[in-house]
């Protein structure tokens, strides 16, 4: 058969996602799939299913990430690897992460129909958390899959309630027994939706960003004095939430002041004891710090901890701040980033040449291997909420992309 003329069934990709997103379906269109949760397990079983019926080799490390193999000509070769992430942010959308896993599955589906025989093995890959939501930070099992994240740290993370991933992991049945150890890889190509607006403001279809910003995340802890709010005095108190909120606004203001590429935000925050009527006396919040320039984000970090150690001071609101992790800028590999180009336009597809401001576990893939994205039109460049969407022939168009870059890819001896 002329590989050439191949392509994915693209109302297939389209059941397959809207039956995903059942699993956690939120009242206003969109899925809650936090990392580790039971709608979690639900789409992993589900996914593992289809991956059985595909006849492909099915391994659980003990990180939770799931692999199916399918075996190529030349099975000494190093194997090529395809995916992205089964879990979602709190309210999030339909296709970010999913997309990715689906896609490759639709790719998988497609070869099996077709009995297609490629020279390297292929791997479809289901990353564990890789939101960092529930427990921080994102792509955290990719992370410890690379070798740049401790296992017993990623276990010993905790959610909101107090809950390990470790423990998580074993609940629902997904701490496997295969290391989460790195093998040689030949390639990597990780299929998402773009999350911003670039793609639909210039009217193309495929993005292939040339790399993904570097990703810093702080968690800050302030102390206050809690009290009756009627009689306390404004002068001499110790209000946490006050001084937080300080910080907040020379978190917002960051940017603009440090110039450059850069952006930074404070999206969690927990307030103690929450009640309207007592001075917090605890708050909790993050900060997330991105850039293309890791320096820059480095010397702009160092600023901003000083403007908390001295707003701190002021209020008398000691502070305490955990560097809790930093992923560096991830230039990808110009050679698989022009073939993702070159193979959109085999296609008929338009494309932008672009960089990633959204985090995924391509950025320790790229430590790894060779390592490309492949990205389509987010509706008005909206991501994770519920509306998030993206039209379904460029689901189908970025699959195909996929597709033919894992036949090339696949095809190298
Ligand atoms: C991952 O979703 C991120 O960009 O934070
Ligand atoms: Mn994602
Ligand atoms: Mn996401």
């Amino acid at each position: 058969m002329d590989v050439a003329k191949l392509r994915v069934n693209g109302k297939r990709l389209r059941g397959t996602l809207e039956e995903m997103a059942k699993i956690g379906a939120t009242p206003a269109g969109g899925v809650q799939r936090l990392a580790l949760s039971d709608e979690d397990k639900r789409a992993r079983d589900l996914f593992v299913g289809w991956l059985k019926e595909l006849s492909l080799e099915v391994s659980v490390d003990e990180m939770g990430n799931i692999f199916g193999r399918r075996a190529g000509r030349s099975n000494n070769l190093e194997p090529v690897m395809m995916g992205s992430h089964i879990d979602s942010q709190p309210r999030g959308g339909r296709f970010d992460g999913i997309l990715g896993v689906m896609g490759a599955l639709e790719v998988m589906r497609t070869l099996h129909e077709n009995q297609v025989q490629t020279e390297r093995p292929v791997i479809i890959v289901d990353w564990t958390n890789e939101e960092g939501s529930r427990f921080a930070p994102a792509m955290v099992s990719s992370g410890v899959w690379a070798g740049a994240l401790e296992r017993d740290w990623a276990y010993g993370r905790t959610d909101i309630n107090g809950q390990k991933q470790g423990e998580e992991l074993a609940r629902i049945g997904y701490q496997g027994k295969l290391p989460a150890k790195k093998w040689p890889t030949h390639a990597y190509y990780e299929y998402h939706i773009e999350q911003g607006p670039m793609l639909e403001r210039q009217g193309r279809t495929i993005g292939a960003p040339k790399g993904i910003l570097c990703l810093h995340w702080y968690d800050v802890y302030l102390a206050g004095e809690a009290n009756q709010v009627g009689p306390t005095p404004m002068e001499g108190r110790h209000d946490a939430l006050v001084a937080a909120a300080e910080m907040i606004l020379a978190v917002r203001a960051l940017p603009a002041r440090m110039g450059g590429n850069m952006v930074a935000t404070v999206g969690e925050i927990q307030n103690y004891p929450n009640s309207r009527n007592i001075i917090p006396d605890r708050v909790h919040f993050t900060v997330d710090i991105r850039s293309w320039d890791d320096e820059h984000a480095l010397k702009s970090w160092d600023l901003l901890k000083k403007d908390f150690q001295d707003i701190a001071a002021r209020h008398g609101t000691p502070i305490e701040i955990d560097e809790t992790w930093r992923v560096a800028h991830a230039p990808f590999d110009e050679k698989l980033v022009q073939r993702v180009l070159e193979t959109a336009g085999q296609l008929g597809c338009s494309s932008l040449h672009m960089v990633s401001g959204a985090g995924h576990d391509a950025s320790y893939m790229n430590q790894v291997c060779p390592t490309a994205m492949i990205f389509v039109p987010s509706i008005g460049g909206r991501s994770h909420v519920e509306v998030e969407n993206t039209r379904w022939e460029d689901c189908e168009a970025g699959a195909n992309v996929l597709l033919h870059c894992i036949l090339k890819t696949a095809g190298e001896k």
